[in-house]
C-alpha cells in the first residue's frame, strides 16, 4: 500500500483524472481531485450569479458555498450543501469560467487550507493518497513522495477531451475543444498565483503516445522506485 502523497500535476486532456483514480484505488489509497474543487467553487459562483471577474464576490459565494469532497478513488463524490454536482460542475458554463475563478488568491486560498487538511485526513486513515491538479507539487503539497508531471501534445488532449465529452454525451467539437484546451493553458500557466509549472523535483510523463494501460505501468513503476 501507498505511504504519504503522490502529487499528480499538469494540464487538462493528458489522462490525469483516469490514471489518477486507478492508481489509487490499485494502491488502495484515497483519491482527491482538486480541479473538482475549483470547478464546484465556480458552479456554486455561478448559481448566485456572482460575476466571476467579481473577485469579492465569488471569494464570498466561495465561502458560503459548504463544498464536501469525498476521496474514495471509486466513487468520488463533490456536494454542495449535500447536493451530489459531480455531473453540473463538467458542463460548459463551469468550464468556461473555472480558470477565470481560480485565479482569485482568495478562492485559493481557501481551497489550498482545505486540500491540505483533506490529506492530512487521508494519509492518516489510508497511509497514502493521490492527488491531482496543477500546483500539488509545487504548492499544496511540496513534501510528496513522488511528484509526477503530465503532459501531451495539445492535439492529443483536445481529441481526449472530445472522446470524453462524447462518453458522456455532451455535444463535441474537437475545433472548439482545441482552442479551449489552449485558452485553458494559456490562462493556467500565465496567471500571477500558483501559476501551472513543473515541480524541480517531479518526473516528466508524456502519455501522448500511451494509453491509459502505459500511462499506469509507468505510474507504477515509479511508485516502487521511490517506496
Ligand atoms: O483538472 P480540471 O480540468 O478539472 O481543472 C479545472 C480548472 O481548475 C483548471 O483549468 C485550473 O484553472 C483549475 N485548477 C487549478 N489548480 C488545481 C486544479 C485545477 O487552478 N490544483
Amino acid at each position: 500500500a501507498l505511504r504519504g502523497v503522490v502529487a499528480l500535476d499538469g494540464p487538462s486532456g493528458t489522462g490525469k483524472s483516469t490514471v489518477a483514480r486507478r492508481l489509487a484505488s490499485a494502491l488502495g489509497a484515497a483519491y482527491l481531485d482538486t480541479g473538482a474543487m475549483y470547478r464546484a467553487i465556480t458552479l456554486a459562483a455561478l448559481r448566485v450569479r456572482a460575476a466571476v471577474s467579481d473577485a469579492e464576490a465569488v471569494a464570498h459565494a466561495a465561502r458560503s458555498a459548504e463544498l464536501v469532497m469525498g476521496t474514495d478513488p471509486v466513487h468520488p463524490t463533490v456536494t454542495l450543501a449535500g447536493e451530489g454536482v459531480e455531473h453540473d460542475i463538467r458542463g460548459p458554463a463551469v468550464t468556461g469560467s473555472v480558470s477565470a475563478v481560480s485565479a482569485i488568491p482568495a478562492v485559493r486560498e481557501l481551497l489550498v487550507d482545505e486540500q491540505r487538511r483533506l490529506i492530512r485526513q487521508a494519509v492518516k486513515q489510508s497511509g497514502g493518497i493521490v492527488v491531482e491538479g496543477r500546483d500539488i507539487g509545487t504548492v499544496v503539497a511540496p513534501e510528496a513522495g513522488l511528484k509526477v508531471y503530465l503532459t501531451a501534445s495539445a492535439h492529443a488532449r483536445a481529441q481526449r477531451r472530445t472522446a470524453q465529452d462524447a462518453a458522456a454525451g455532451r455535444g463535441t467539437d474537437l475545433e472548439r475543444t482545441h482552442a479551449d484546451v489552449r485558452r485553458r493553458d494559456d490562462l493556467d500557466s500565465g496567471r500571477a498565483v500558483s501559476p501551472l509549472r513543473m515541480a524541480d523535483d517531479s518526473v516528466e510523463l508524456d502519455t501522448t503516445e500511451l494509453d491509459v494501460a502505459g500511462a499506469l505501468t509507468q505510474l507504477h513503476k515509479l511508485v516502487e522506485q521511490r517506496g
